[in-house]
């Protein structure tokens, strides 16, 4: 049992806890430095204090003629180092931020939606869990998350990693967790009275018993299978498809492509763009189609949104038994 599992089994506190994913040694490397950085500053500026205080104080007999008036060396040296180590960590956290959003392409997606209050899960092959999130070891895992009614907020300390669920967005997470064990899961937003019990763990297993674990539940369709289903039976594709008599945009391909739009602009169909299509038609409409299209909002809830979202991922295959979600 490693020392993650320890504390989580114990109950007990630590004040370091190992990182445990590839971000967290970065996320280490920064806090450190950080910590120095900042400990030196106030070490330097507290001895300063305390230096003058004492040389300086009523009575003490220290020359206190011809005073300089002006430091030409010093002015210069106290904007222009500061400036220079600011713009240094701005740099650094930059570069590891940048890193915490680009998701490897071979990420493993796993949907989680936060409702008041628990953390609803379902990986790509329709296994779902509550209140717990199992991953494999080594392997890129990216979190596709999205909230019910308030802000709740994925927080893994052991993984250093921390992320909003918006409502009515479509927010990301990754991670490569790199040591085996069980870790605390919380939700870092005060979301209402049981707040505080909105909390779960993270098993990184190894990839063997993963792929076990993920084939042991009970068979499901796959989320872009269940999205396809719902494609049709929440009657989208009475407009959506070729053989429809109403001239609704055809959806394969259509995510992660331009879009132009009836106002003249040209947008991405991320995320946000195809969630917004599906619950604001009439804020963004497509070039050469009437705003006919009814709202689902409140029709879907949001584990249905991820389906529909998820085969529209996929490029919205018309024949969905065998396809996969591909990274975006
Ligand atoms: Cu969900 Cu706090």
């Amino acid at each position: 049992m490693n020392a993650q599992a320890a504390t989580l089994t114990s109950g007990t506190l630590t004040l370091f806890s190992q990182g445990a994913s590839s971000i967290a040694r970065h996320t280490d490397a920064l806090f450190g430095a950080m910590l120095l950085l900042c400990s030196a500053m106030a070490l330097l500026i507290a001895g300063l204090i305390i230096g003058f205080c004492v040389r300086y104080r009523r009575g003490n007999a220290t020359d206190r003629s011809n005073p300089p008036s002006n430091a030409r060396a010093l002015e210069i040296a106290w904007v222009v180092l500061p400036v220079l180590i600011f713009v240094g960590v701005f740099a650094w956290t930059t570069r590891d931020y940048l890193l915490l959003r680009a998701a490897p392409g071979d990420a493993l997606p796993v949907h989680v939606v936060g409702k008041q209050w628990m953390w609803k899960l379902q990986h790509a092959n329709g296994r779902r869990e509550i209140n717990t999130l199992h991953v494999p070891l080594n392997q890129p895992v990216e979190l596709i998350m999205a909230s019910q009614d308030v802000i709740h907020s994925f927080f893994i300390p052991a993984f250093r990693l921390k992320q909003d669920l918006v409502p009515g967005r479509t927010t990301r997470l990754w991670f490569t967790a790199t040591q085996l064990g069980e870790f605390r899961l919380f939700c870092a937003e005060y979301c209402g009275s049981e707040h505080a019990g909105m909390v779960g763990s993270v098993t990184v297993m190894t990839p063997a018993d993963y792929a076990r674990w993920l084939q042991a539940g009970p068979a499901e369709p796959g989320l872009v299978q269940q999205g396809f289903a719902l494609f049709r039976s929440a009657g989208c594709s009475g407009c959506h498809t070729a053989a429809s008599t109403v001239h609704a945009p055809l959806l394969q391909g259509l995510a992660g492509r331009m879009v132009h739009l009836q106002d003249g602009r040209t947008v991405l169909a991320d995320d946000n763009y195809l969630r917004d299509a599906i619950l604001q038609p009439h804020k963004d409409v497509a070039a050469g189609f009437a705003p006919v299209m009814p709202s689902y909002a409140g029709q879907l809830d949001e584990s249905q949104l991820q389906m529909l979202l998820a085969w529209l991922r996929a490029g919205a295959p018309a024949d969905a038994a065998t396809s996969a979600e591909t990274p975006r």
